[in-house]
């Protein structure tokens, strides 16, 4: 089966589509550096590197001699979610209502190009990828005068009667892996083995192997099945913060004052609720921090909880800013400086990955972020053979990696995903390929 993928970025997520047995013969992705990475990993794609406004044709032609008369069957797109609407629909209607404009990104009119390609290109099937606020995102539709048109119902109307849909909010825990991320995957198709498939079973997606209470299907994997045989590390000083042997297993340090507030706090805790340490004290019923939604519907931090012991009077070892020799609490929500659970899958993990003060990011033991490392395994990356490369021979910095796993999607899931479409158009149950380091961790 033959493919194309738009938005690639360094292909991680295109690794769940290359194991699910496409072959993708072009790839698009602007930034020079994501690019880069992507050449060095799929040295038998074309990569056209550059905004993809301006190299639909290019994309096209590629595609055209690339197939050599053969049919394309699918377009993976997984355009930038950064300018998604977290407003909530009924709020936005209410504004365009109200005739007040809302305020267009410009990377939400990327699906304009994505379509134009599609529809060029002949594929029978696009799949997006996207935040699932893309269903609460609006643009200006311009076939009808720049009126505001959701961006799913524009897809639809782009696409015609012709082609069916299936779109779901999947959370990626649901189909094994370790961390708790949610996207919604949108199917369109106008193949009549996918359309007769959706017709008798409701949905294009494979059932969930694995669930939060773990009744019935296979429970979540979690934090420590996936990283909790690793060496110890600790963010102190350089010779403990970084293993000698393992690649990527390292993090950064923790300066003086927030390694005192990371090591104070307990499993499961946050820095921000962590009780006095006075051995002559010791008291813990100090208030814990927390917030609350206001009249407004906004979630905002508390600002009364205290930095120093109601009973001894000693400074707390929460996280503090010193202004003018004087202590007052960070502002901040629980969630900053915060271990994760051994017993539950990874948050999110973000960009920000490295950063004690990004939401749950300490080691759900030891006093320190992730590392790459880990990253990579709950990121599901590992499962794979998967260069940290650029076909340049330029390094990627660590920089680099934070944000392609910070904007990419485990691609043991999205594997998954492209198996199932993959065995309804070949009508045949397609082994999966064997892939490196596969861990089975569910048992553990
Ligand atoms: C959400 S990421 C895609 C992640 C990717 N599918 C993966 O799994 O690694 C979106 C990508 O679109 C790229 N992008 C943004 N604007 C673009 C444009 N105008 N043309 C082509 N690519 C663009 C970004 O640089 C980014 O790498």
């Amino acid at each position: 089966m033959k493919a194309i993928s738009l938005f690639s970025c360094g292909g991680i997520g295109d690794l769940g589509l290359h194991h699910a047995g496409f072959d993708v013969l072009v790839a698009n992705e602007l930034l020079e550096e994501r690019a880069e990475v992507f050449k060095f990993n799929y040295p038998n794609t074309q990569m056209i590197a550059g905004d993809i406004w301006q190299k639909q044709q290019n994309i096209l032609t590629q595609t055209k001699q690339a197939l050599n008369g053969k049919p394309l069957d699918l377009v993976f797109a997984t355009p930038p979610c950064q300018g998604m609407s977290k407003n909530g629909r009924g709020k936005l209607l209410n504004a365009i209502r109200q005739g007040l404009k809302p305020e267009i990104d410009e990377r939400n009119l990327l699906i304009m190009p994505t379509l134009a390609i599609f529809l060029a290109s002949g594929a029978h099937t696009l799949v997006l990828e996207n935040v699932p606020e893309m269903e609460n995102t609006y643009i200006p539709n311009p076939s009808q005068d720049g009126e505001m048109i959701g961006i799913i119902d524009f897809i639809k109307q782009s696409l015609g009667s012709e082609f069916s849909n299936s779109i779901r909010v999947v959370e990626f825990a649901d189909y094994g892996v370790p961390q708790c991320r949610q996207r919604l995957i949108s199917i369109f198709t106008k193949h009549e083995k996918l359309k007769r498939y959706l017709q008798q079973t409701g949905s294009l997606f494979p059932d969930n192997t694995h669930s939060k209470n773990g009744k019935q299907l296979l429970p979540w994997k979690t934090v420590r099945n996936a990283i909790a045989h690793l060496p110890a590390l600790d963010a102190s000083k350089t010779e403990t913060a970084k293993h000698k042997f393992i690649p990527y297993h390292s993090v950064p340090l923790l300066d003086e004052e927030k390694y005192f507030w990371v090591s104070n706090t307990p499993k499961e805790k946050g820095a921000f609720d962590n009780q006095c340490i006075n051995p002559l004290c010791y008291f813990d019923k100090n208030p814990t921090h927390g917030s609350s939604v206001d009249e407004k519907g906004v979630n905002r931090y508390n600002t009364e909880t205290p930095l120093f012991c109601a009973k001894c009077g000693d400074l707390l070892p929460r996280p503090w800013v010193k202004e003018n020799g004087q202590y007052r609490l960070m502002k901040g929500y629980t969630s900053a400086y915060k271990r994760m659970s051994w017993d539950s899958p990874a948050s999110t993990l973000t960009r920000n990955l490295s950063y004690a003060c990004s939401d749950n990011k300490v080691h759900p033991e030891q006093n320190r972020v992730l590392s790459l490392y880990e990253a990579m395994i709950l990121h599901t990356i590992t499962d794979y053979e998967f260069y940290w490369q650029r076909a340049d021979g330029k390094r990627v910095s660590d920089k680099l990696i934070r944000e392609l796993i910070g904007e990419s999607i485990p691609p043991a899931g999205l594997e998954k995903i492209f198996c199932h479409l993959a065995q309804i158009l070949q009508d045949i149950d397609l082994p999966v390929k064997p892939r490196l380091g596969q861990q089975e961790l569910d048992f553990a």
